[in-house]
């Protein structure tokens, strides 16, 4: 059986690091993570819910501004504007996806690049892209700081990401190819899909299909790591097909309990690291 890779432990061990430089800056004020959500998808709402919650319990100011899905663009751009130009904002998220009457790139190039701790204004997947230093969107993130929880090395590695996403598979396989991977990228569109996912040592899978890796798609001794989390018949499942994958894999991530909490978890990361370097304050979290 394969180890399972508990991401609510990753989160911690982050958790702890947000909080000793929150203790550290503690008497010059609070940092405050701004949350922007539009309408009411159900699971947008429940994450939003889980982000503020998280930065109140760690210390940080956690607010959310709460919009009608008939909110128009200009009224959505006008919030930004504000929370850009509040001094007391350090980062800003707005939760994806938004009602189609809106668009999402002028609406993310809209927020301040010093404040985008989803790290998805264009400048910074353009520093990130150049090896400069930015901050990495959450989701992938997580999964590195988890890779490098659990001792598993990337270097020389090959590792396989099943899914093209700005949010995740983009980022992911440049992360990994900056920690040295050999980094194979498979979508909608790749032929013989399990020919990749076969030979990968690490497999992240973030393809929003709900068991779409069986088993026999798995290289015995890989690091499965899965993205996806569907609600199917009641039950949360993700892009992996867990039992069959758990008997081959050396490692996987649950769902849920895997990737979750570490995207929450990186937000926290991400949102103090911004906040202490655009208030010049020093230090950083990791
Ligand atoms: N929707 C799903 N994942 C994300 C994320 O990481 N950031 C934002 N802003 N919206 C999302």
């Amino acid at each position: 059986m394969a180890e399972i890779l508990d991401g609510k432990r990753v989160a911690q061990a982050l958790h702890e690091r947000v909080e000793a430089q929150l203790r550290r800056v503690a008497g010059r004020g609070r940092l405050k993570l701004s949350v922007v959500l539009v309408g009411d998808h159900p699971a947008s709402a429940s994450y939003v819910r889980g982000k503020q919650r998280t930065a109140e319990k760690l210390g940080l100011d956690g607010e959310v501004h709460h919009l009608p899905e008939s909110v128009t663009e200009p009224e959505l751009l006008g919030l930004i504007d504000r929370l850009n130009a509040d001094p007391q904002v350090d980062g800003i998220l707005v939760q994806l996806p938004l009602p189609p009457h809106i668009d999402e790139r002028t609406v993310i190039e809209r927020i301040a690049p010093e404040k985008d701790v989803d790290g998805f204004h264009p400048l910074n997947v353009g520093r990130n892209l150049a090896g400069v230093p930015a901050v990495w969107p959450c989701t992938p993130a997580g999964i590195m700081a988890m890779l490098d929880f659990y001792g598993i090395s990337v270097a020389g590695q090959h590792a396989v990401v099943v899914g093209r996403s700005n949010i995740v598979g983009k980022p992911m396989a440049q992360m990994l190819l900056q920690a040295d991977a050999t980094v194979t990228v498979c979508h909608r569109k790749t032929q013989s899909l399990t020919e990749y996912t076969r030979r990968a040592d690490i497999l992240v899978v973030a393809a929003g299909v709900p068991g779409l890796i069986r088993g026999d798609d798995i290289k015995p001794g890989a690091v499965v790591v899965d993205v996806g989390i569907h609600r199917v018949n009641g039950t949360i499942t993700g892009d992996v097909a867990f039992d069959e994958a758990a008997r081959v894999a050396r490692a996987i991530t649950p769902v849920p309990g895997g990737v979750g909490p570490l995207t929450v978890a990186m937000l926290m990361v991400n949102t103090v690291r911004l906040g202490l370097r655009r208030r010049g304050w020093g230090g950083d979290v990791l």
